[in-house]
């Protein structure tokens, strides 16, 4: 215990606290981007992906919860680390301007940060938990009020899955949305320009010969995800999925005006809107 709290107290264990918890997310950030992209191969494989994930509770809650600890010991670090800094530093420097050419992104890691975590909130309650005010689909027929939830992929067996692709479509067709994902995504992608390099070298991995090396990577790997992520609202925009969306959309509508026993997926199996 004395030594868990030596670890948490120290400067070195703040360093390897954040920079450890940053590998994971960073890790994250890669596999769901990965994950993401499947909605370029259409929806049968996204929505297997998405099912996959969704229906192994034993697997989903431990890794949220896990997760969840990541980003919780990052900001704490995060804060406790810029405190240790301040205090070591009373005087503000000359000009308001450090005396070394600290970059943007390394200036601004905290705040950036922070607003990169409310970002991750708005997520979540756009896709994840579904709120209604952030869940409406637009429909041709203004009176029929469909939610996300709605949207679901009927499969040959007449089982049905949540249609996480038209879901996703819904969502970016609304340009609002894709531009704070755009906002989001941008400054996550900004943060991890610095971010991963910091990484390594609170590790210990960097020295002057690899030092450029991390950094440019760091770089390259802020790029590719930050495109990665933003392709997929930006195809939406441009068209991707709009007559999918149109035909769930023509499915759920026609689910919703059954009568409950009517709308029982067996029954609906016999006459499926393709
Ligand atoms: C264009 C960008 C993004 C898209 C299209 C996207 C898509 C999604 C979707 C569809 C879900 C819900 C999955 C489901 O219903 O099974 C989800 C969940 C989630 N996303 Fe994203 N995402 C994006 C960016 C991000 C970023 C940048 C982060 C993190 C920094 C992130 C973190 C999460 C987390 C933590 C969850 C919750 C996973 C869970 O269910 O426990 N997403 N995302």
């Amino acid at each position: 215990m004395n030594l868990v709290l030596r670890i948490w107290n120290s400067s070195l264990g703040k360093k390897y606290l954040m920079a450890l918890s940053g590998v994971v997310l960073v890790l994250f950030v890669i596999g769901h981007m990965v994950g993401n992209l499947q909605i370029f191969l259409g929806p049968e494989a996204i929505n297997r992906y998405a099912h996959f994930l969704q229906s192994n509770v034993e697997l989903l809650w431990p890794v949220r919860l896990f997760l969840l600890t990541m980003v919780v010991l990052h900001i704490v670090s995060a804060i406790r680390l810029t405190l240790d800094n301040r205090a070591a530093r009373p005087m503000e420097y000359a000009h308001g301007q450090p005396p070394f050419a600290a970059s943007l992104a390394s200036r601004t890691m905290l705040v950036g940060g922070l607003v990169v975590a409310s970002f991750i909130v708005f997520h979540l309650l756009h896709y994840t938990i579904k709120i209604d005010s952030l869940s409406v689909v637009k429909t041709s027929a203004p009176a029929t009020a469909l939610k996300f939830q709605d949207l679901k992929e009927m499969l040959p067996t007449g089982e049905t899955r949540p249609d996480v692709y038209a879901m996703m479509v819904a969502g970016f067709s609304n340009p609002w949305i894709s531009l704070c994902y755009a906002i989001g995504v941008g400054l996550l992608c900004f943060h991890l320009s610095h971010g991963i390099a910091a990484m390594f070298q609170s590790l210990g991995f960097r020295n002057h010969v690899y030092s450029p090396l991390i950094e440019k990577a760091a770089k390259v790997i802020a790029l590719v995800l930050v495109v990665g992520y933003l392709s997929i609202p930006a195809a939406v925009l441009l068209g991707l999925g709009r007559t999918h969306l149109e035909k769930a959309v023509a499915q759920a509508a026609m689910i919703k005006s059954l009568p409950a026993s009517k709308a029982d997926p067996q029954n609906l199996k016999a006459n499926p809107l393709k």
